[in-house]
């Protein structure tokens, strides 16, 4: 039976017991806090099991896309391992939402596996939840105990504890005891030899556990205690690969249809066999497996990057490269090169795979390129330390270095360590992680003298969407001290029209006047602990009576003009580039801002003009500010806005609409996008693969940036001769250059010939082997190929240049290969050691290896010692 009609026929059969059929939630979770991935069919019916809304369906089914990679239930480093865990993996799962209970979620179970599926009964076993005696006190599942009595002989329930048989979403939410269907695979043989019953649980790869039915009637509190739900839900949840493995006959979730494309397209991509070593089947598991979560999610819009999910998935396709990369010896990107067929594979079910492929291969090719890179580079590394190591346990501190210098991931390398025998000290890293931690911290060290109240029991409010002035009393001061910014004070005020810098936008600056006149100045605006803060330089004389705070109108008014212009950017791209594009940062201020998104190749530059043409539009088009100050969140997200992923929103936000553009948004704004003048992109660039960031002016600063380019251009009119046209000047001058440059080389090319005839000549025999030592005019370059060349002409050769370039040292060292056999001489390590004579290191290979040093006068010297080599 194919996946497919596999499929199909848990979704029909639920049908016909009066089920509606709901698509698959996405994979990556957006808006709930407590989870980045869905990990189980039901949490997108959460709400319906806590009552907190209403399901249109009591009864539902759908096969539903999940990923186990982070949190309470976490299987990555189980994944290729063995052949039945995944980071993604399809449950199919049935719910009954206040409807019917324990005796239908049983019967029916039983009724598709061994009716419709056909399974033997004889292999089926099924467990029960025997209670707890812990804090939570629960009772055993006598209820399920006896329906599954009815239908199952006894010695086939095994009693199970809370770890198997108390399921749970998270540490938080819904929950209940369950009953586990298991199968044992096993030849009959051996099921002979040793009872299934006795296996149930104990991670054997052909007796496992494919269904899961939950008995939902519990909510777990944050406080950890249990709440009684006020009604009874079924959740279950089958796994599909599992399922398909034992209906088509095969001992692994990775030989069956869902899996063996994939494997035999990473067979023919690495040329490795599939089931003839170990360390090969791991890995190809692994990368079968990984392609697959990395390709959902970047279809579910979560690109691989350096936080929250996203650097989840970045860590699970880093997972699949490297093991590519160690035991398939792909050392080019190759994963992409897999999601054609996974389209073609799964596309029918999950169509977002299909219509998405172009873009999940540009991604992952990316990804892959650039941690390529990191990898090669980071091996080479470790490598030399494993060399030099004393013992069999790598330094900590070392390993510290990798990771921090050249963000060579500290499991990769315990893992590499492990493979060739070697142990990571983990105590050390951790030390050095700590240390690098506290010297930040203490850099940013602030100490704070306690507050002194002036007020109490004032509430604090925010009055600076609407104005830039208002009247103030203080409530309430104090000293800090930083190394940063030295002595300031901090205070804080019943009302404030200065914005606190946060969602990107910075804090205000303006200041105070006192009622005798005296002014303090606001150098910026902080919140802390839900108040804002307010920074100076001094503190006003008389603290109590009113101040009139001034808000710095001309810096906000640009900040303004930036932030929505932001907003405009933002769904320009999203029009342009596509509905991949997501926020990934942003910094507004009075001078510019900035904006990240996450997007997988370079912006063009018609697309930029685009962009830029997008928010002009709509910056001439004099759109008004519409906003809702407090809106609850879902009629904000019915309403089509933009909410970011990983921002934390209340019950309640504020909505900020221009035109179509409409964000979730606590920044201050334009009244009107005509207020933002121009809008011109000033540069655009990568950030990490996938992330690109756009740097961007508006109002003044436009004119500023028109000002200054038009200076420069009559300065350079004025270095090229004023009657020329500058553009066909420049190109001149560039053609002029790129003949003078040929002219140059070939000059160079002569001497070079010359020198090498002259110091032919110079060689004299020692020890039989051909030596020279000689201060040459040439560059690293130079010195290699004229090394070369002489090597090419004359035998039993030992030579070393010296030579001095911008103020530095270099060595070259070449040795004829035969003598570097014979003579046992290496290259690398005479310059290696020659190079303390010009204050530097160096290295290469035993025939040819160059060091590089900041001090040319120790050249002589150096060339002096080589003869000491060959005596
Ligand atoms: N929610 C249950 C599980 O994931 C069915 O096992």
């Amino acid at each position: 039976m194919t996946s497919q009609k596999v499929r199909e026929q848990f979704l029909s059969f639920f049908k016909s017991k009066e089920h509606r059929i709901v698509p698959s939630a996405p994979m990556v979770i957006k808006d709930d806090p407590t989870l980045m991935f869905t990990n189980a069919g039901m949490n997108q019916f959460k709400e319906f099991f806590l009552g907190n809304s209403t399901p249109k369906h009591q009864r539902v089914a759908d096969t539903q896309k999940c990923l186990r990679v982070s949190g309470k239930h976490n299987d990555l480093e189980e994944v290729g391992k063995d052949t039945y865990h995944h980071t993604m993996f399809e449950m199919l799962g049935n719910w009954s939402f206040g409807d019917y209970f324990k005796k239908e979620a049983i019967t029916w179970a039983w009724e598709l596996l061994t009716e419709v599926y056909g399974i033997n009964k004889d292999r089926l076993y099924v467990s029960v939840f025997e209670g707890s005696d812990d804090a939570d006190k629960l009772e055993m599942d006598k209820e399920a105990f006896d329906l599954w009595k009815a239908i199952v002989p006894e010695d086939r329930i095994i009693m199970g504890d809370k770890k198997d048989n108390f399921w749970e979403m998270g540490d938080q939410g819904p929950c209940g005891p369950c009953s586990e269907i298991h199968v044992d695979i096993r030849p009959d043989a051996e099921r002979k030899k040793v009872i299934g019953a006795s296996l149930i649980n104990q991670d054997h790869p052909l007796v496992v556990e494919i269904w899961n039915l939950v008995f939902i009637q519990y909510n777990r509190k944050a406080n950890g205690k249990l709440e009684d739900l006020p009604e009874k839900h079924i959740d279950t949840g089958m796994g599909f690969e599992r399922l398909c493995m034992v209906l088509q006959g095969v001992h692994s979730n990775y030989d069956t249809d869902i899996f063996t494309p994939l494997i035999r397209e990473i067979e023919t991509i690495t040329n490795k066999r599939y089931g003839k070593d170990q360390a090969t089947d791991v890995a190809i598991r692994v990368v079968a497996d990984h392609v697959r979560a990395v390709a959902f999610s970047i279809a579910d819009g979560q690109l691989p990057s350096n936080t929250g999910a996203g650097y989840v998935i970045r860590r699970i396709l880093r997972r699949a490269i490297r093991y590519g990369f160690t035991f398939l010896d792909t050392n080019k990107p190759f994963i992409h090169r897999l999601v054609n067929v996974l389209g073609e594979q799964m596309g029918t079910a999950f169509p977002e795979l299909k219509k998405q492929h172009q873009l999940i291969e540009n991604v992952i090719k990316e990804e892959e390129h650039s941690f390529l890179g990191t990898l090669e580079q980071g091996l080479v590394l470790l490598d030399s330390i494993i060399k030099s190591a004393k013992s069999k346990t790598i330094d900590g501190q070392k390993a510290f270095e990798l990771y921090d210098t050249f963000g060579f991931p500290i499991d990769l390398t315990a893992l590499i360590l492990e493979e060739k025998g070697y142990d990571l000290d983990v105590e050390g890293f951790e030390k050095a992680l700590q240390e690098q931690k506290d010297r930040s911290r203490s850099a940013s060290e602030i100490s704070k003298a306690d507050w002194t109240v002036l007020m109490t029991d004032t509430e604090q409010e925010f009055v600076g969407y609407d104005m830039l002035e208002a009247d103030i009393r203080l409530v309430k001061y104090r000293k800090v001290t930083s190394k940063k910014e030295g002595e300031q004070y901090q205070m804080v005020f019943n009302l404030t029209p200065f914005y606190a810098e946060g969602g990107g936008q910075v804090g205000d600056k303006g200041y105070l006047e006192a009622q005798n006149g005296d002014v303090i100045y606001i150098v910026d605006t902080k919140r802390e602990n839900n108040e804002i803060v307010h920074f100076s330089e001094s503190l006003p004389k008389e603290k109590s009576g009113i101040f009139k705070a001034v808000v710095d109108k001309k810096q906000r008014q640009r900040t303004a003009a930036n932030h929505t212009a932001t907003h405009l950017l933002h769904q320009a791209l999203r029009e342009i580039l596509g509905d991949h594009v997501e926020q990934k940062g942003s910094a507004v201020h009075s001078k510019y801002l900035r904006f990240d998104f996450s997007h997988f190749s370079k912006v063009t530059t018609e697309q930029l003009r685009e962009v830029e043409n997008f928010v002009n539009a709509r910056i001439e088009g004099q759109l008004p500010l519409q906003e809702q100050r407090s809106i609850p969140m879902k009629e904000a997200l019915a309403e089509g806005a933009m909410a970011l992923f990983g921002e934390k929103y209340g019950d309640t936000v504020r909505t900020v609409r221009f035109g179509q553009s409409i964000e979730l948004c606590g920044g201050t704004h334009v009244k009107n996008t005509g207020d933002i003048w121009h809008f011109k992109i000033v540069s655009e660039g990568a950030v990490a693969a996938g992330i690109r960031r756009i740097e961007a002016i508006t109002s003044d600063a436009v004119k500023d940036f028109y000002f200054e380019n038009n200076r420069k251009l009559f300065e350079i009119k004025d270095l090229l001769g004023k009657s020329q046209d500058p553009v066909k000047a420049v190109t001149a001058l560039q053609e002029e250059n790129a003949q003078l440059k040929k002219q140059v080389e070939s000059l160079l090319k002569d001497k070079a010939k010359n020198l090498k005839g002259d110091l032919l000549n110079e060689f004299e025999e020692v020890n039989g082997i051909n030596f020279l030592a000689k201060k040459v005019d040439l560059d690293a370059g130079g010195m290699k190929d004229l090394a070369f060349e002489i090597g090419n002409t004359k035998e039993n050769v030992f030579l070393l240049f010296g030579a001095e370039k911008e103020g530095k040292a270099l060595l070259a060292c070449y040795i004829s290969k035969n003598l570097v056999g014979e003579k046992e001489l290496n290259a690398g390590t005479i310059v290696r050691e020659l190079g303390k004579y010009i204050q530097g290191g160096g290295g290469g290979q035993p025939f040819f290896a160059t060091a590089g040093g900041k001090n040319p006068a120790g050249i002589q010297e150096a060339l002096k010692e080589a003869k000491k080599y060959i005596k």
